[in-house]
């Protein structure tokens, strides 16, 4: 019988698997995307659906359907078995619970923990009414799980008790904290909203304060093994698709913010949390799209949270737009109040230097302070943008705006960059990350490698075009030895083989081609080997030894030059 890992593979489509992360573009018979795993314009990422196999000529990274998923995901090989499983509809042997993992442990505590806070909130019909109030349908408050922590200081410890949970994994979980008395609940009289990690997986909750005099609104897991602040969006495991559908992410503040912006049907948001948005949930961000949407206020607070956010995301490449808010409404209360507004607002939405450029505008007195202003606000957001095109243009929108010459406002900017040392002007940033990509020292070299690049593709391919074997024998023959390609080194030859062979012409064609330049090169290093010997030997003043010498030369001349006409 198969294993599990064989029945995933066989059921799961890698092309279907890493498309629902990435977008992919069919080149042939794979697929072609920008690479997950680091910063890049231009795609080398390749998908081969017939080996089942993914490979970066950017960043060397490759494998399976499994350790994609893991480095996707974050997770270990466990994680994505569960991930694939799940896809796949392969059913894992569960093995005895006490025998589970920590970590399994401390996933399943917190899946059932969920189940308990939610049959709660049912029992209790003012929080119920609290969420309804808030414009939550009921379909709502299921999607997203939401349930209540009763307040009580030891109930949710009783309830895990007897589902057999240890203390230490309470404390573990951030669900208890623990005294030198024992410990005791740590969300009490809470609308809990779980936190989960992009598969939709609980790792945590935030907890509303509901009909108790605690003066904190909202009260967090701590971090623990699952649960790391700066890398949790909430709501990300529900928006992930529409994010690649919309081909943009909207930023919003608070889980209610997101909430009723999934209600809504503005499914591609997620929220932050209250907290800055970090360089790491840009990353994950960055796997799904390029396009950031941020909420904002026009005070003084919204444009110092815009600029904080902004500066990193476009120094990543992200094109970063504002959704203004007016007055003292976030999402969630201009939702309740139509969402027609908050759709309007997103279409309204501008570029982020648009955005401040106008509202600095409004503000501003005269000339002068708009300038002071400008300069001290957004040309370091200019100074950010990744790309030099893009940059310029908004250097032109900014001299517009300001009436002044664009020259001015690119030596004020190239100014800021240079006090900023993670300016992209300045650093050529992520590119850093890139290439590992060998160029081949010699052509005869570059030819090598396509013909053992089409010699294993051929042999890996399900419905060989060409007969590998022969090509084999025939580069063996002009080869005399070969050297053979390590493991991780032949996937890229067979990725670099498939781009070459574009279908212009048949690929038996390409192939004697190759291997007539092949050929050539070869003979062309060794008439330059016995044209060295031949200064030798002429040095030493052996004319025998020179002319016979000599004779090998015209030989191979004569052949290259046969070669050459019979093309
Ligand atoms: N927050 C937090 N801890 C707090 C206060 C706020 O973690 N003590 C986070 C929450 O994620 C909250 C977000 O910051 O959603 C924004 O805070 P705030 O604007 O104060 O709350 P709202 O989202 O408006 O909350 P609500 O609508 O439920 O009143
Ligand atoms: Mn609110």
């Amino acid at each position: 019988m198969s294993s599990p890992v064989e029945l995933i593979k066989e059921k799961l489509d890698i092309a279907t698997v890493v498309g629902s992360y990435v977008k992919l573009e069919r080149a042939g018979g794979n697929f072609r995307a920008k690479c997950p795993f680091h910063n890049e314009k231009t795609p080398s990422f390749m998908v081969s659906p017939d080996r089942g196999s993914y490979h970066c000529f950017g960043c060397n990274k490759g494998g399976d359907i499994f350790s994609f998923v893991e480095e996707i995901e974050g997770t270990d090989f466990a994680g994505a078995l569960r991930v694939l499983a799940d896809r796949a509809g392969v059913v894992l042997t569960r093995e005895n619970p006490a025998e589970r993992n920590e970590r399994d442990r401390m996933f399943m505590l917190l899946a059932d923990v969920t189940l308990f806070y939610r049959k709660e909130l049912r029992k209790n019909t003012e929080a119920i009414a609290y969420l309804r109030k808030r414009g939550l349908l009921p379909a709502t408050i299921d999607e997203f799980q939401i349930g209540f922590a009763p307040n009580d200081w030891h109930i949710t410890e009783a309830y895990l008790r007897s589902r057999g949970y240890t203390d230490n994994e309470m404390e573990k979980t951030g669900m208890s904290i623990r005294t030198e008395k024992g410990i005791y609940d740590r969300f009490r009289s809470r609308i809990m909203f779980p936190l989960c990690d992009s598969s939709g997986r609980v790792v945590g909750f935030t907890g509303r304060v509901f009909n108790s005099d605690d003066p904190a609104k909202y009260v967090n897991s701590p971090e623990t093994p699952l649960y790391n602040k700066s890398k949790i969006l909430f709501g990300l495991s529900l928006a992930k698709a529409a994010i690649r559908e919309t081909g943009s992410v909207i930023l919003v503040e608070g889980q209610m913010d997101l909430i009723m912006s999934h209600q809504t049907g503005t499914k591609n948001s997620v929220a932050v949390s209250g907290t800055a948005l970090t360089i790491m949930q840009l990353e994950m961000l960055k796997r799904y799209t390029d396009k950031l949407l941020f909420s904002f206020d026009s005070d003084d607070a919204g444009l110092a949270a815009a600029k904080k956010s902004a500066i990193p995301a476009l120094r990543m490449g992200f094109d970063v737009r504002a959704i203004e808010l007016s007055g003292e409404k976030d999402p969630a209360d201009l939702i309740l109040e139509s969402p027609e507004k908050w759709n309007e607002a997103i279409r309204q939405s501008k570029h982020i230097i648009e955005f401040f450029l106008a509202v600095l505008q409004k503000k501003s007195t005269d000339k002068r302070t708009f300038r002071l202003a400008v300069e001290k606000d957004v040309l370091p957001i200019v100074a950010a943008i990744e790309s030099r095109i893009d940059q310029a243009h908004f250097i032109d929108v900014v001299a517009t705006f300001l009436d002044i010459s664009r020259d001015a406002v690119y030596e004020e900017v190239k100014k800021t960059a240079l006090g900023d040392t993670n300016s992209p002007i300045i650093h050529e940033k992520f590119d850093a990350v890139l290439p590992l990509k060998k160029t081949p020292a010699t052509r005869r070299e570059a030819v090598e490698r396509k013909i053992k690049g089409v010699i294993l593709w051929q042999q890996h391919a399900s419905a060989p075009l060409l007969n590998a074997d022969e090509i084999l024998a025939r580069y063996k023959e002009i080869a005399g030895l070969i050297i053979d390609a390590e493991e991780a080194e032949k996937n890229a030859l067979i990725y670099e083989a498939e781009a070459f062979y574009d279908g212009s012409l048949s690929l038996q064609k390409s192939v004697d081609d190759l291997l007539m330049s092949f050929e050539k090169e070869i003979l062309k290093e060794k008439l330059v080997e016995t044209m060295a010997d031949l200064r030798k030997a002429e040095l030493l003043h052996d004319s025998a030894k020179a002319l016979q010498i000599l004779n090998e030369c015209n030989v191979i001349s004569e052949k290259l030059n046969r070669m050459n006409t019979s093309l």
